[in-house]
């Protein structure tokens, strides 16, 4: 099978779940934890539509319905991503794959590289949650995460980080989120069986708190290490 667990020091995972979910979140956490590659497709198509880019104004429509980016534009940037110097030893793909083809694509072109994916970490949040969440999330500049009630910076509007003014993505307004949730149910989540199906699921209880939730994919991954040790 194309996208097997190899036993291997590097740790290739990607984070998957609902928009809102937290994975942004998680990543966050585990950038402190492990020195790997952090691979965010929305933050890549944000930044090219930021730039003014011909993928940034062609991804522009797509992403302000709640709709997804069309596979052909996003697999290039993605498989590409994984093959930077930074990325050899290690990656943390968010947001990617979404789809079936997207998972394929990934899927040949890690057998080509002789590489396998270590996990596939799915954080879950009911549709209620996710609402919840969204409305009040605030970004920073740099892509740093808050919320208004849940994980509040120390100074209201303020990233802790860097002091930048924190503002809501144009795709947290409430009709959008309730099309980019229900092209998650119909797009997306296909992907549980499809990874269950290879081994490589782990599921995380997203409701949790995000401390808690961390610790659970960190206890995962210190099992999964020790599991390749042996
Ligand atoms: P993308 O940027 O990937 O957005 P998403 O998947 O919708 O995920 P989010 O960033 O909304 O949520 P998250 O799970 O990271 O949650 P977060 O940690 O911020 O994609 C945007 C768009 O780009 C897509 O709609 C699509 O158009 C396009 N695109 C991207 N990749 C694509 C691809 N591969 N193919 C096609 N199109 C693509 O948390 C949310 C909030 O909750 C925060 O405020 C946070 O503080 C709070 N929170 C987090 N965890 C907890 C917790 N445990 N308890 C309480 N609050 C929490």
């Amino acid at each position: 099978m194309a996208f097997r667990h190899v036993m291997s020091s590097e740790l290739n995972l990607i984070l998957l779940g609902p928009p809102g979910a937290g994975k942004g979140t998680q990543a966050d956490r585990l950038r402190d934890d492990f020195p790997l590659a952090y691979i965010a497709t929305g933050d890549m198509l944000r930044e090219a539509r930021t730039e003014g880019t011909d993928l940034g104004l062609k991804a522009q429509t797509y992403m302000e319905a709640g709709d997804l980016v069309p596979d052909e534009l996003v697999i290039g940037i993605a498989v590409e991503r994984i093959q930077a110097d930074d990325a050899r030893d290690g990656f943390l793909l968010d947001g990617f794959p979404r789809t079936v083809p997207q998972a394929d694509a990934l899927g040949e072109e890690m057998e080509k590289l002789g590489r396998g994916i270590t996990a596939v970490l799915l954080v879950e949040v009911a549709d209620d949650e996710i609402i919840k969440r969204i409305s009040g999330r605030r970004v920073s500049k740099a892509g740093r995460t808050y919320h208004v009630d849940y994980d509040p910076p120390k100074h209201a509007g303020r990233c802790d980080v860097d002091g930048t003014q924190l503002v809501q993505r144009e795709d947290d307004k409430p009709e959008v989120v309730t099309a980019r949730l229900s092209k998650y149910h119909e797009a997306t989540s296909p992907l549980i069986d499809y990874y269950e199906d290879q081994g490589l699921l782990r599921r995380f209880d997203g409701s949790r708190s995000p401390v808690e939730v961390h610790d659970h994919i960190r206890a995962t991954l210190a099992t999964l290490r020790l599991e390749d040790e042996l």
